[in-house]
């Protein structure tokens, strides 16, 4: 049992089932066809529901999901495609940094996955793993903190749905923090074993708007983790839908971890386009409960990097004190 049908269980039928988001997006098909209704003729056939939910609702994955049916539709719409672009990156970087790092790894494994939505990046890490047997599966220690709460409920359910082992494994250990407990930088320290590997993951997060406000926030947060935590090794993962090379925040953000020149060393940065999986018939499945069909798109842009940290330079150059969330 993968992700795909975790997908249906977790994503598709909420849309349709659950009383309140059913009535919610069922206002959104009535606005959406008002809106279709005034676009000119030769317009009106690229405006597919599917179509207005990712550019219209969800403003091309801009859109604060402050709801739990925002917070579905952006999983219906957007984290498909975003798993894709992280299995890309697993496929790409498999020799280089997945295996020697992550899989292979002979003790545990921590992911801080920031912004993590649904569950995004994890997801595409275990389903990267499903051929293998739920014993052999990654040994894998994995906080998600998302600024939104409907999201976390979202990974939650991801998390904790009955048959978990088959999608993550039996060493999967995974936890949310409460955003407003400011303790849980403390309870990440003690999760990092001996030789272990510490991740900090950001998956589509420095594109989206208002995290520029929150650079400073995360540089302290990523020193200060890394500097009690000690791990053997310790990464950032960065992807993107790609910003001409170019994003302001995540530049920004690397500048204010770099004390010293030699302190992030870049073990891959790269541009490249992937095929992805997008679901469409959402139109139909609220109508006639035609379930939605996935289809493969040709290619999106990503670009991803992989650094390494050097947490030692941390060591005497203090943070500012400032962790709470
Ligand atoms: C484009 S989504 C990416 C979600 C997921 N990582 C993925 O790859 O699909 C960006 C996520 O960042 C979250 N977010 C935005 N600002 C944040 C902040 N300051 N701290 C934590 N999460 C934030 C949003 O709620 C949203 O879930």
């Amino acid at each position: 049992m993968g992700y795909n049908e975790a997908f249906r269980e977790i994503v598709l039928n909420p849309l349709r089932d659950n009383e309140a988001v059913n009535r919610k997006v069922r206002e959104y098909l009535v606005q959406w066809q008002e809106f279709r209704s005034q676009q000119p003729v030769e317009e009106q056939k690229f405006w597919s529901f599917d179509y207005y939910i990712r550019d219209q609702i969800l403003q091309r994955a801009q859109t604060s999901c402050t709801t739990k049916t925002l917070s579905l539709l952006y999983s219906y719409a957007y984290m498909p495609c975003h798993v894709d672009g992280n299995k890309a990156v697993i496929k790409r970087e498999r020799d280089t940094f997945f295996e020697p790092f992550i899989y292979r790894k002979p003790t545990n494994v921590l992911i801080i996955d920031v912004g993590c939505g649904p569950m995004t990046a994890c997801l595409a890490l275990a389903d990267d793993q499903q051929d293998r047997n739920a014993d052999t599966r990654l040994n894998l220690d994995y906080v998600g903190f998302d600024i939104q709460p409907r999201m976390t409920d979202i990974a939650l359910e991801f998390g904790r749905r009955k048959n978990q082992n088959d999608l993550f494994g039996e060493n999967f250990r995974w936890c949310y923090p409460d955003g407003k407990n400011t303790l849980w930088i403390e309870q990440v320290r003690n999760s990092v074993k001996q030789n272990g590997t510490l991740v900090f993951y950001f998956s589509y997060f420095w594109g989206q708007e208002g995290v520029e406000n929150d650079i400073a926030i995360w540089v302290d947060r990523v020193k200060r983790i890394a500097l009690q935590t000690k791990a053997h090794d310790t990464f950032i993962a960065y992807l993107n839908k790609d910003m001409n090379g170019y994003n302001n925040a995540y530049v920004e953000f690397k500048q204010g971890l770099s004390v010293r020149p030699d302190t992030l060393q870049v073990i891959t940065s790269q541009k490249c386009v992937y095929p992805y999986q997008s679901w469409s018939g959402m139109e139909r499945w609220l109508a006639e409960g035609v379930a939605p069909a996935s289809w493969a798109k040709d290619s999106e842009h990503l670009h991803y990097e992989i650094l390494r940290v050097d947490w030692r330079h941390y060591e005497n150059t203090g943070t500012d004190g400032n962790i709470s969330v």
